[in-house]
């Protein structure tokens, strides 16, 4: 039986203390007037400051990587001075098996990072470690959502991954070649990445509960030769059939001649002869050595779609040495990674996080990952915090969606378990709301946790703003300052910095390592999406548009009000809808929140929001009538009349992205009383679509 936890053990004391530094007057500052106010279409107003402020303590700071303010603003300003330069320090850490010559090639907006260099990045996460004591240090702790358990030495990894590369190349798989990876959260989708990567081959992951449809698309686009999948996985105690799936999107992708099939369910499945083969057979060659393949530095590492907005998706490109160097230094850093940690990224395989923060930045650094192939509330809400507490897990990285999926079952959860273990939490893929922040850093956290809210996109490859937990003072709701060698700002339309508060644009002043090199096939859809705004002028370089809404507050902390789609304009306010919905969120019976705009004739735009109640909140439609009037109320104490919700419509869930996003744009057309049209590949569970359609009749 898991020990009991000692501080916020009791369900009652807890709220009492986080009551007492709720964001009220207070300690949360309304601001009056911002200077969007003179001019309203160049900013967007930021209307909530959030004020409490958490220090690092001085048992972490000591032993920290980074121990410092000081030290951390001395490296900074270096690091501003000569980006380049820092991020060649940062390559060196690397195994290179010939040095570059050239470390940025800028050639705007084409980057090449490390030129002439050449280097292999599974030599960098395997090879480099068997030949040192890591051998028989665990490179993998696996559970599966049955409770199975398997680990894998860096050893076994290795050869693993080198009888698989055999197995790829044996089936005629070459250097420069897209494969398709589409499987669950075990183990051999990490080795499938790294045999692709250790003989040049470029992987394209596509997300184990995508549709048909989606995958028949991502291969299509990246002219995939070969798919490497799974019989079924398993999620929430039924079976995901993947390999059906598979069968029915390569009835129209003329490029794949072959489909690897692991087998983990059992289940029976279709084996077409000269296409398919079982993954467990082909195994069976003689171990060989695999040599890794000396990679161009430029070389393709991997693409990932990400959905766009209404168009088809964007296959995000990254490349070799630029992308392993900020993977795997901003994994260091910002964990402050430690050779004993256990680290567990919730995050799938299948976006972003799990490419750079479950596999390649972890294992570039060597250390001990924790993986999870389930979801995180089967079979019982707890047992993400049952699983951190039997294994020891010391860093833990989830996304604020799954934080309010926590804190929405139940504080009892976490505390029935003895987490003493955790020393860093971190959060990733929204802004994390001032209340999530609490219920983190308090129930999971136990108050000792520093939280790293990290900033970043699959475009940037890797973290770009956090805090380095041994230095930086936290503000719950700011993914705090841009990283040594990161030039990110905040400016107006015209390109101008904005000043303290005053909301404006995210970009990025300076090209970095982990940056995509182009959507893949399309440049320039590439130039126009994210270069276009702020082209070079005589006076400036290009930036970056990151598309999302931020602010710098007066000690340069960043707050990121979320996708610009995302921001609204009511009577000439641009107000992040990111705010409103933490504002919502602040309510103790609100578990989520999402806030769109639908137009109006006098406002602009009406404030539509949907929301979802914590379990247990009286669901009988007279209490929801009223509680109705609660919620605008409090919105409008939290933020002011500005923000007043014109409708608010109660649901079970919302509607989301595979990786935890809220599907705004899905909402919007709803709120609009239109059909939802574009792209819903994506999305997680179709059914919410129809519910919330329904709901409004
Ligand atoms: C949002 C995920 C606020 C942001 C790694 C960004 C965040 C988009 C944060 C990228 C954060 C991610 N605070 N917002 N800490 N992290 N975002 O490509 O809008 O899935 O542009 O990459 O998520 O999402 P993506």
């Amino acid at each position: 039986m898991p020990a009991k936890k000692k501080a916020p053990a009791s369900p009652k004391a807890k709220p009492k203390a986080v009551a007492a530094k709720k964001p009220t007057a207070a300690n949360t500052k309304v601001k009056k007037s911002t200077a969007a106010a003179s001019n309203p279409a160049d900013s967007i107003s930021s209307l909530m400051q959030e004020n409490r402020l958490f220090p690092p303590s001085k048992d972490f700071s000591s032993k920290a990587h980074i121990s410092t303010l000081a030290q951390l603003k001395a490296l900074r300003e270096k690091a501003a001075k000569n980006p380049v330069k820092f991020w060649e320090e940062q390559a060196k850490a690397l195994t290179w098996f010939k040095p570059w010559k050239t470390a940025l090639k800028w050639k705007h907006p084409f980057a090449e990072w490390f030129v002439g260099g050449k280097i292999n990045i599974s030599y960098n996460c395997l090879d480099r470690h068997v030949a040192t004591w890591r051998r028989n240090k665990a490179a993998i702790v696996w559970e599966a959502e049955g409770g199975e358990q398997r680990t894998l030495t860096y050893q076994a990894l290795l050869s693993e991954v080198c009888k698989f590369s055999t197995v790829l190349k044996s089936l005629g798989v070459s250097k420069g070649d897209v494969v398709a990876i589409y499987m669950g959260m075990v183990p051999e989708a990490i080795i499938a990445m790294l045999a692709c990567a250790r003989i040049g081959a470029t992987h394209n992951v596509v997300f184990g509960g995508f549709s048909a449809e989606a995958l028949r698309e991502r291969i299509n686009d990246s002219k995939a030769v070969a798919v490497i999948t799974q019989d079924g996985s398993y999620r929430r105690g039924s079976i995901v059939p993947l390999k059906d799936n598979v069968d029915a999107a390569l009835t129209e992708t003329p490029t794949i001649q072959n489909v690897i099939v692991y087998k983990r369910v059992g289940s029976d499945v279709n084996m077409m002869i000269g296409r398919d083969h079982w993954w467990h057979e082909r195994m069976m060659v003689p171990m060989a050595p695999c040599a890794p393949e000396p990679l161009d530095s430029e070389h393709p590492l991997f693409i990932l779609y990400t959905s766009g907005s209404t168009a088809k998706p964007k296959g995000i490109l990254h490349t070799t040495g630029g992308y392993i160097t900020q993977v795997a230094y901003t994994t260091k850093m910002v964990f402050d990674l430690r050779e004993e940690d256990l680290y567990f990224c919730m995050a799938d395989i299948g976006w972003v996080t799990g490419h750079s923060y479950i596999v390649y930045g972890p294992l570039a650094n060597g250390a001990s990952i924790f993986l999870y192939e389930g979801a995180p509330n089967y079979p019982a809400p707890d047992r993400i915090w049952d699983m951190i507490s039997r294994h020891k897990v010391t860093v833990f990285y989830t996304a604020p969606t799954a934080i309010r999926g926590f804190m929405r079952a139940g504080e009892q959860y976490p505390i029935s378990h003895n987490m003493s273990s955790l020393r860093l939490l971190g959060s990733v893929g929204e802004p994390i709301n001032p209340e999530a922040w609490i219920w983190y850093h308090t129930l999971i956290g136990n108050k000792r946790c520093p939280i790293v809210d990290t900033w970043w996109q699959t475009e940037t490859g890797g973290i770009m703003i956090s805090p380095i937990p041994g230095a930086t003072t936290l503000k719950p709701g700011s993914c705090t300052m841009p990283l040594p060698g990161i030039l990110a700002d905040v400016v107006r339309k015209d390109g101008v910095s904005c000043g303290p508060n005053e909301g404006g644009l995210l970009v990025v002043k300076h090209p970095w390592p982990g940056m995509l090199r182009t959507i893949y096939g399309d440049p320039q859809r590439y130039k126009d999406v994210y270069w276009s705004d702020f082209a070079p002028t005589r006076t400036r370089p290009g930036y970056y548009l990151a598309g999302d809404g931020a602010r710098k507050d007066k000690d340069g902390y960043f707050w990121v009000m979320g996708r610009i789609d995302d921001v609204v304009n009511v009577s000439g306010h641009r107000l992040g809808t990111a705010e409103v919905e933490s504002a919502l969120v602040s309510h103790k019976t609100v578990a989520e929140a999402a806030v769109v705009a639908r137009p109006d004739d006098l406002k602009g735009s009406a404030l539509v929001a949907f929301v979802t109640l914590k379990s247990g909140v009286d669901s009988e439609p007279s209490f929801l009538e009223q509680h109705r009037e609660v919620l605008r109320s409090h919105v409008i104490k939290e933020i002011g009349h500005i923000a007043k919700l014109d409708e608010i419509r109660f649901t079970d869930a919302l509607p989301k992205t595979r990786s935890g996003k809220i599907m705004r744009r899905l909402l919007r057309e709803i709120a609009h009383g239109n059909v939802v049209t574009g792209d819903t590949t994506t999305l997680e569970d179709f059914s919410i679509l129809e519910k919330l359609r329904q709901d409004e009749e």
